[in-house]
């Protein structure tokens, strides 16, 4: 992680937050989320970044309990890069809509939100990712047509 550091410029620098699998996991990942993309110059990516990350770890917490979960961020050309690892090798798995579910939104927001998403499986964990894309020219200001 230092040597990401060291060797790449700043903004695109992967800054990475260990979280232990407590119920204050989440906040800690969007204190992080928002710190983050404030001091790397994306204040208008802080709100969507928060609610992926928090998706991504709340399922984390269910699904790998009793292990770390780390949360990464950083830049890759024109998107900034959102990881959740975790400990357990199980996929998520995109559910189709369900209007009387009790859950399987999770994913369907970060889908929402994010311009793409995807994971990859390891032998002892995971990696759930999301771009978010940057400079978005809609970003800096709404027009409603009347
Ligand atoms: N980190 C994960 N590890 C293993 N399985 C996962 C993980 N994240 C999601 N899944 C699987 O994908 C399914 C869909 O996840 P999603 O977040 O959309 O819904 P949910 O967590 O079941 O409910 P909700 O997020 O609406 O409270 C989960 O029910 C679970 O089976
Ligand atoms: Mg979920």
């Amino acid at each position: 992680m230092c040597n990401d550091a060291i060797t790449r410029p700043v903004d695109q620098a992967i800054r990475r937050i260990r979280l232990e699998p407590t119920p204050r996991a989440a906040r800690d990942a969007r204190r992080f989320v928002s710190e983050t993309l404030t001091e790397l110059g994306h204040p208008d990516l802080v709100e969507d970044a928060r609610l992926i990350a928090s998706e991504l770890i709340t399922n984390s917490l269910t699904h790998a309990p009793k292990y770390p979960i780390w949360l990464s961020i950083w830049r890759t050309g024109a998107f900034l890069d959102l990881e959740v690892w975790d400990c357990s090798p199980e996929p998520p798995v995109y559910l189709d809509p369900d209007f009387f579910a009790e859950g399987g939104r999770g994913l369907h927001i970060v889908k929402e939100l994010g311009t793409a998403c995807g994971y990859t499986t390891f032998d002892h964990g995971k990696v759930v990712w999301a771009l978010l894309e940057l400079n978005k020219p809609w970003a800096h200001g709404i027009s409603w047509i009347d």
